[in-house]
Order: C-alpha cells, then structure tokens, then sequence
C-alpha cells in the first residue's frame, strides 16, 4: 500500500484546525481543542481551555501550533467513532515532528469507548469523560511522568455537582450550565450513558456566576442542561423558581435556555416567562421529535401529539411573538409514511420557524438499536429531504412578517468577511447589518435594526438612528 503524501494527510488539518503547510512550530504549552455536539460540549470545552490555563498553558489557534490536542467529541448521530479515528491519524505528521505532542479523546464519545480508543488507535495518549475535565491537568501531569496511557472516564455518580463556571474570556453571550446528565432514556438516545445521571447545581452558584459574569461584561446568559425544566436545586428551587430569581436579582440583560423537555414545561413555568419577558428571551426551543403518538410512546418520550400541542398552544397564548423551534428525528424504527406525514403535518401546525432534523441513527446501548423494523438508509433519507422542503416552503413564508419590523438586537462582533455587525434579537435571529468598526464600537449594545430580508435562518437589515 502507498503511503499517503503530505498534502493528504495534511488537508484535514487545514480544514478542521486552521494549520498551515509547512506547519508552524510548536508554541511552548500549547494547546488546540477540537469541538463537535451541542452547546453542552462548546461549555466543556471552554472549561478546559480554563482548567489547562491555570497551569500555564495557552491556547493556541490551530492544531499545529500545540503541544497537546484535544478532541472533544459527540455521538449522538452517526460514526462518531470514525470521525475520532480520521481526525486523529490527520495529526500523524505532528506527532512525527514533535514526540511530546500528546493527543486526547474528550466528550461523549471518551464516556462511551474508554480504553477501546487508545487500544485501535495508539497516536490517542489519552482519554476522558464528561465528567473529568478538572482531571485535566493531572492527566497531562501522569503523562509527563513516564504514563504511556492515561484513560480517566469514569463518572461521580455520587459528587454533588458543585463547580463554578469557567471561561478564558467571556463574551457579550455566554454558556451557564444548570444540570448535567439526563435521566429521561429516550429509547433513541446515547446521552443518558455518556453524560450520566441527572444532577443540578445549587441555585445560589447559578447565581453567583450571573453576577460574576455580568461584572465581566457578559449581556446574555444561556442556562444549559439535557433538560433544563427538570432542574431542582438542593434548596428545593425548580426551574421556574430559579429563573423567577435570576431575572429578579441579577442586571444581566437577556436570559435564555435550552434544552426543555414537553413533558416538564408547565404552567408555572410559562407564567415566569410571560411575567419576565423584559429579560427571558421569548423563544423556546422545544424538541418534539415524531407527530405520531405511537412513535413518540416508543421513544419513551412522555407525551402524545396532541400532549405536545397543548403545551405549545398554552405557551402561544401566554407569550405573544413568542418563536420555537424544535428537534425532529425521521425513520425511527417501524415509522410507517403516515406516521411519518403526522411529523409532516405537526411542523406546519407547530409553526416552527427552526427545525434541526435528523435521520435516526441507531447508538449503541440504546434500547431503540435494537427494535425490529429497522428502516433503510434511503427511506430515511428521503424522508428527511421531504421535511426540509416542506418546512423550508413553509418558515419563508411565516418570516416575511419580519421584514418591516423592527428588532432590539445584541451585537455579539464584527464579521470581517461580511464586513458587518452581526447579534441577536430576543427570538434568536441572527441578525446583519451594515457598519463601520472603526467609527464605533457596537459589540455588547442593543442596537434598533428595521429588518429588511428575513430567510428563515439569517436575518439582514439596518441601524435605526435615533
Ligand atoms: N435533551 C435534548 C436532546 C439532546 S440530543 C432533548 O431531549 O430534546 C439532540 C437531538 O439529537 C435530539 O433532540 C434528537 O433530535 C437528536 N438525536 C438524538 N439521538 C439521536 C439518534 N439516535 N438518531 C438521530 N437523532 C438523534
Ligand atoms: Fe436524550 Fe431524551 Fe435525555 Fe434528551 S431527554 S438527552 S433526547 S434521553
Ligand atoms: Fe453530542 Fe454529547 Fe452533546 S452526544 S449532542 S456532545 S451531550
């Protein structure tokens, strides 16, 4: 077999990490994190960066500028294995130039095959769960020793989940975890086992880092968890409580959260909402994931369909302008084509201006993998082509409505490329507009935009001078 020339293994380097040819050297305690999966793991892996820095390591911009990689992985959906696996042997010539290079598997995918990754593929020095971040540097450190491998994955089933929030630099828009874990086992879903069980943290820690953050500068929070509206504070505090007492106590501008769970989202909870709506984005991601109720029942999802419309009917009624999105998932198990139209047919009566839709995709552990009935790749896929279409017909229409409006949004930076400032407004919209970053700094204002083209996924439109 020929051996690869160094363009090819390179060329992954460049599109994944930014490197260059022939690659930089080295920068003294370096260290490049790869990041795949939800915002759980962009939080994680800024809590490394953080965790390593205080033991003077610097982050560095692109893999070939570090002394240590670091993978952190998903595998909620398809060949998360494999994506590891092709990512790591890209780094192959700079192990080759530099031995002290050392590479890690962080994230769901260290949780869920441990050892099996250092034993099929021995560039991986090291591997660890969602739960050992702050095990970073003890890791680095048995390796330094003379450890050949260092697999540290299991998860404190019994520690309280006491930790403060921890970022190199916050921004105008930042990650707070609430819980950790997930105790739902959806028939489909991996996370149960690679991110443990349930915990929440103590409210007044959520509390402490709102206002730590707010003295840093922050405007927006993003309260994170699997399943936000499950969390119970060990003062008794559930969700409602604690964003009831965040918007109260806290100057932070703008609150938001995900993930919410429709079996969880109650009255009380939207009542908070409506009472706050000064500072708890009206926009609500709330994954239904099939429209048909015998589907949903061996998802274990905990609702019917029309469980489902009720909630949303009774959050409609309560927010005005309120906008949802919502996670789908198409051919899961003995889905038939009607059942698969209730999905069709929920999008359209949910009005959802987001969708983020998957094929099913079976995961190991998971009672799903091993249903009978299992559907074809290309039923699936085809399928999944017909809701993108259908919603897409369906979300350009439902935001024209936006173009004329006027929306208060929150500059986040400057996009170079586009030469224009882009934020948020309260419903989440990624908004552009034109600008000059040197006559004024607008990043961390709420700026009046009047929005002049509205795609579902990318607002455009301009300053409003007052
Ligand atoms: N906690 C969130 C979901 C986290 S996983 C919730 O309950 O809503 C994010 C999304 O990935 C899920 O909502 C689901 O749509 C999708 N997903 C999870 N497991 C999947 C699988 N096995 N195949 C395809 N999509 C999956
Ligand atoms: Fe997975 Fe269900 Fe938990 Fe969401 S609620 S993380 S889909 S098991
Ligand atoms: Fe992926 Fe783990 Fe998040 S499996 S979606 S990174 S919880």
């Amino acid at each position: 077999m020929s051996e690869k020339t160094n363009s090819e293994i390179l060329k992954p380097i460049k599109t994944r990490s930014g490197g260059t040819w022939p690659p930089a050297s080295p920068i003294d305690r370096g260290v490049f994190i790869s990041t795949y999966g939800c915002q759980m793991n962009v939080a994680d892996s800024e809590r490394m960066y953080a965790v390593l820095e205080m033991q003077n390591y610097t982050q560095v911009p692109s893999a070939d500028l570090a002394e240590v990689i670091i993978i952190n992985s998903c595998s909620v959906r398809e060949k998360p294995v494999h994506k590891v696996y092709s990512e790591v042997g890209s780094y192959r010539v700079l192990k080759g130039r530099n031995p002290k290079l050392k590479i890690g598997v962080g994230g769901c995918v260290g949780s869920q095959e441990k050892g099996n990754l250092t034993k099929k593929q021995p560039l991986i020095d090291f591997v660890f769960g969602t739960d050992n971040i702050d095990e970073l540097p003890e890791i680095l450190a048995k390796l330094d020793d003379k450890y050949k491998k260092v697999i540290q994955s299991q998860f404190h089933h019994r520690t309280p989940y006491h930790i403060q929030t921890m970022v190199t630099q916050p921004g105008v828009a930042q990650f707070v975890n609430i819980t950790k874990g997930c105790d739902n086992f959806c028939t489909f879903c991996v996370v149960p086992f690679t991110r443990g069980r349930e915990k929440s943290r103590p409210l007044q820690h959520v509390l402490k880092d709102f206002q730590d953050f707010s003295l840093k500068g922050t405007k927006e929070i993003t309260l994170l968890g699997q399943n936000v509206n499950s969390y119970k504070s060990e003062c008794g505090a559930d969700f409602a409580d604690l964003l009831e007492i965040l918007s109260r106590e806290t100057d932070l501008l703008r609150i938001r959260f995900t993930t919410s769970h429709p079996k969880d989202f109650d009255q009380k909870l939207v009542d908070v909402m409506a009472r706050y709506q000064s500072k708890l984005c009206e926009y609500i991601h709330l994954p239904f994931q099939s429209g048909n109720s015998r589907v949903l029942e061996m998802m274990n999802r905990g609702y019917t369909r029309e469980e489902y419309l009720q909630k949303v009917a009774m959050i409609r009624a309560a927010i005005p302008g309120v906008v949802l999105s919502t996670d789908i998932i198409v051919g899961f198990p003995s889905e038939t084509e009607a059942e698969f139209q209730d999905t069709m047919s929920l999008v359209e009566e949910g009005g959802f201006e987001t969708i983020f839709a998957f094929m099913y995709s079976p995961r190991p552990m998971t009672k799903a993998a091993s249903f009978e009935s299992q559907l074809p790749e290309d039923v699936k896929s085809e399928r999944l082509q017909r809701l993108f279409a259908h919603h897409e017909a369906l979300a350009d229409g439902w935001v024209k409505k936006y173009e004329g409006q006027t929306l208060q949004v929150l500059v986040e930076k400057f996009d170079q490329n586009r030469s224009n400032w882009v934020g948020r407004s309260t419903q989440n919209k990624l908004v552009y507009f034109a600008g000059d970053q040197f006559t004024e700094n607008l990043i961390g204002q709420v700026c009046p935009i009047l929005i002049s083209k509205a795609r579902p996924s990318v607002f455009r439109g301009d300053l409003v001078k007052l």
